[in-house]
């Protein structure tokens, strides 16, 4: 099937069923995209589809139609994806790291539809997005460095 990833035609060899972080993964091998429950629950595997965060883990390929998908790695290529990792690593954001591609993925969705997020604009959009090593009120911080 053909897809559009980070801004490439990219055709697809994989069952219709197959979720799309292990599409994207183990197939076409952007890893960036992250494994962490695969039940939809932690928000690490988050990506974008037309801009819309999802959870890649309970996307099945045949679902993604002609939307586009944003990994990580399609975001770090774009200016909002260089400032906040800018301000990740001036803030520390992340601990051990795992989760921090999907909080990226889910902060730049925020910060494209609400340029100036309240805390409870943040709250409620990154409260899907688990972190174990408890980030969060650097993410928070980082986001608000964004939104000047
Ligand atoms: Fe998809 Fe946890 S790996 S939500």
């Amino acid at each position: 099937m053909q897809m559009n990833i980070n801004g490439k035609p990219v055709t697809l060899e994989a069952d219709g069923d197959m979720p799309l972080l292990w599409a994207l993964r183990d197939v076409i091998g952007l890893t960036g995209t992250k494994y962490g429950c695969g039940a939809g629950l932690c928000g690490a595997c988050t990506v974008h589809l037309d801009g819309a965060p999802v959870r890649a883990c309970q996307t099945p390929v045949a679902d993604v139609g002609t939307a586009k998908i944003t990994t990580i790695e399609g975001l770090s290529a774009t200016d909002l994806g260089r400032k906040l990792q800018a301000a990740w690593a001036a803030l520390d954001v992340p601990q051990c790291g795992y989760c921090q591609g999907g909080q990226l993925m889910a902060a730049a969705a925020l910060l494209r539809d609400t340029p100036k997020p309240s805390d409870d604009d943040i709250d409620a959009a990154m409260a899907g997005n688990l972190c174990r090593c408890g980030t969060y009120t650097r993410i928070r911080a980082a986001i608000k460095q964004v939104a000047g």
